[in-house]
Order: C-alpha cells, then sequence, then structure tokens
C-alpha cells in the first residue's frame, strides 16, 4: 500500500531508533521510567466522574449531539471565562465545543487554509501546528523559538512573502514544549499584527491553569481587539486530568466559529453529551483540584531543576505547563542525550528535536509521573550522569 501525497508530507518519523531502543529494554525486563509524554497521572476529579455518571444515566444524552453543543456547556465555558480571564463571550455564537484541543486544532487547518496557503507556526511546538496545514496542503512556515528572546517569535523576521500568503497563525501560551510564559505587551503586539496582515490567530490555552509561583495566566481573548481577530482553543485534558475524555472548545472571534461549526458538521457528529455535561461540572464546581494539580507539578518541577543542576544543567524553573524544558550537555545532541539518558539511567526524555527544528539541543521532561517514580527516575540520572 502507497502513502497518499496528502501523507507523504509528513516528514519520516525521526525517533523510531529511540522507540525501538525503549521497546527493546521492556522486552529485556528492564524498569524503563518514562518521562516522555504529557499525560496527567492524577484521576479526573471525582465531580467531574459523579456528574458523568449521572449524565450518563439520562438517555437525553445517548442519541447524537448537535455539534453546536449543549447550551450548559456553552454557558460554563461562557461563565469561566467571565470569571477566570475577565473575558466576556456570547454562549450562542461565541463558544462551540470541540473533541480536544488537538481535532479543534486540526480542523482549524482545514476550515482556514487552502492549498499555497501559509499558516505561521512556533518552532518547537506541538506538532499540529505543522502537520495539520501540511495535510490540507499548506505550508507550515516556522517562527523560532529561542531562549534568548523568552521563547517568542520575533513577528517582525516573518519573510514578507510567507507573510502575504499566511492566513493563520498559532500561538500557545503558557508554552508546549518550553514552559515559557507570555511576556507583557506580546499578545497587544499579536493583535496589532494580525489586523495588519489579515490573519487568524489561533491561541493554544492548553495549559493556562496549570501555573506556578503566583504566576496567573492570561487568556488572549483578554486583550482589547483579540475577539476581532483570534480565537482560543481551550481544553480541559490537562487541567482537569481528563485527557482520555476529549473534553475542549473554541472560543472567540463569531465568524471563525461559524466557520468552524460549518466544517465540523461536516466531518463528525460532535462531543458525547454525557461528557459535554460533565466539562460543564469540571469548569462550574470546585476548582481546588486545579490548586492541587499546580501544587504537585510544582513540587516535582522543582524535584527535577535541582537533579538537573546536579548533573551541570542550570535552569529556570517554569511558570506553568507539566514540562521542564532543557539544554543537552556540551557535546550532545539531542537524540545522542536522550540515548545516553536511556542507556545509563533507563529513563526516557523527549529529544526537543522532535517539536521542531529549534528544539535541536534540547530535551523535555514531562512531570506526569507520581512522586515516588519521578524521585527514582532523577535519582538514577544523578547517578549515571553526574
Ligand atoms: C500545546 C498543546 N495543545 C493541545 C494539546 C492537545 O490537548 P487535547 O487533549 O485537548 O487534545 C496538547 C497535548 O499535549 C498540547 O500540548
Amino acid at each position: 500500500m502507497r502513502d497518499t501525497e496528502r501523507l507523504g508530507r509528513i516528514p519520516p518519523y525521526l525517533f523510531a531508533e529511540l522507540e525501538r531502543k525503549i521497546a527493546q529494554k521492556k522486552a529485556d525486563g528492564i524498569d524503563v521510567i518514562s518521562l516522555g509524554i504529557g499525560d496527567p497521572d492524577t484521576p479526573t476529579p471525582p465531580n467531574v466522574v459523579a456528574a458523568m455518571e449521572r449524565a450518563v444515566r439520562d438517555p437525553g444524552t445517548h442519541q447524537y449531539p448537535s455539534n453546536r453543543g449543549r447550551a450548559e456547556f456553552r454557558e460554563a465555558v461562557s461563565a469561566f471565562y467571565d470569571r477566570r480571564f475577565g473575558v466576556a463571550l456570547d454562549p450562542d455564537t461565541q463558544v462551540m465545543p470541540a473533541i480536544g484541543g488537538k481535532e479543534c486544532i486540526f480542523n482549524v487547518n482545514l476550515a482556514f487554509l487552502d492549498e499555497g496557503d501559509v499558516a505561521l507556526a512556533a518552532d518547537p511546538g506541538y506538532p499540529v501546528y505543522t502537520g495539520g496545514p501540511l495535510l490540507v496542503g499548506a505550508e507550515p512556515v516556522l517562527m523560532p523559538l529561542v531562549p534568548e528572546r523568552g521563547f517568542v517569535p520575533d513577528l517582525a523576521a516573518i519573510p514578507a512573502d510567507a507573510l502575504r500568503r499566511a492566513r493563520t497563525i498559532f500561538l500557545n501560551y503558557p508554552n508546549n514544549p518550553t514552559g515559557a510564559v507570555v511576556p507583557g505587551g506580546f499578545f497587544e503586539e499579536v493583535v496589532a499584527f494580525a489586523r495588519e496582515h489579515d490573519l487568524l490567530v489561533v491561541h493554544d490555552s492548553a495549559y493556562s491553569e496549570l501555573t506556578f509561583d503566583g504566576y496567573v495566566a492570561p487568556s488572549f481573548l483578554a486583550v482589547p481587539g483579540a475577539i476581532d481577530v483570534g480565537v482560543e482553543v481551550f481544553s480541559l485534558s490537562k487541567a482537569y486530568n481528563m485527557t482520555g475524555w476529549r473534553c475542549g472548545a473554541i472560543a472567540g472571534n463569531a465568524g471563525a466559529v461559524a466557520r468552524y461549526w460549518k466544517l465540523k458538521t461536516n466531518i463528525d457528529s460532535g462531543l458525547f453529551e454525557a461528557v459535554q455535561l460533565a466539562g460543564a461540572e469540571a469548569l462550574s464546581g470546585p476548582q481546588d483540584s486545579v490548586a492541587e494539580m499546580c501544587a504537585i507539578y510544582a513540587r516535582r518541577r522543582d524535584l527535577v531543576i535541582d537533579a538537573l543542576r546536579e548533573i551541570g544543567i542550570a535552569i529556570e524553573p517554569p511558570k506553568g505547563t507539566i514540562y521542564v524544558w532543557a539544554p543537552v550537555p556540551a557535546g550532545h545532541t539531542s537524540a545522542s542525550f536522550c540515548e545516553e539518558v536511556l542507556e545509563q539511567a533507563a529513563v526516557v526524555v523527549s529529544p526537543g528535536s522532535s517539536y521542531g527544528t529549534n528544539g535541536e539541543g534540547f530535551f523535555r521532561i514531562s512531570l506526569t509521573v507520581p512522586d515516588d517514580r519521578l524521585g527514582e527516575a532523577v535519582e538514577r540520572m544523578r547517578g549515571s550522569l553526574a
């Protein structure tokens, strides 16, 4: 069977060899600890599970959902945005459920890009910002995120030809994989830039609730004029430990939400209504679990930062996300360092280059493993790499 031309546009997977080595170690009975994937290890809060139990017993949730979504869900998102970010959203026209942020980000590409269009995407970045445009025949043009600029793109450096063809710009703060948070004034700059170049801003706020040291992440939509030029992709996955539930929302510009809805009615049949009702409970019910998760991740982050310092890697603690992003020691590439960590410590960390060319020279540690396993992983790294 051959790849379609479309699938052929996705670059070959660079880390097949690393994955083969991980699989081999596991097959040999070695206790490999994976700090690779960002998938919360703690359960969904009990009030959300209870809401799901109630909702799933109601036969009214068993039929096709509408893609517009249940009023309860849209109203809960709107009330959350008002309470949390001071952003007023009309639940009827400016909010729609999504089957997770990933679905939404991909489909935004289908809804807003034609063949030959350009999507501006952060590098390193969440892979769908580049895979999505490639699959729809558009061209991702990368905006380097480098430590010298606080992992914020230099909008003035985007080539004029790319800018002429650009229709969308993907941004994400707090940022995966770098853990960076948005500096004051940047979102305002983005609004002016989007107006000037007629771009749709797609701000991915997957980690907005997971922040530390008193930092509170803003919504892009809170910036004056943002709602005229952009949407935010909100996800319940990380804040409420709901990665398996597939629950998110697109919020913001009504025209963009309407186009996303038009596309979605031709692709899927919406988000299971019981999940929407559980999501509404997550957003409207007690928020203590979010504070608890922030405390857990801050503690784990500090554990990792201390251990890295001992093996000669000194970095500033990130103020958000569930990741630590750090430079590899001198003499290593991302891949060679990750292989060494696997060989010496039987610990999996992600090569920065898997998030884009500007990720080369870095690696990412995910904080989503129980404290004792993370402690064991950092002990092994200390022991074998110090
Ligand atoms: C930046 C970013 N956006 C979106 C997602 C996808 O989240 P969801 O589970 O809502 O599809 C992830 C998941 O890791 C992510 O890191």
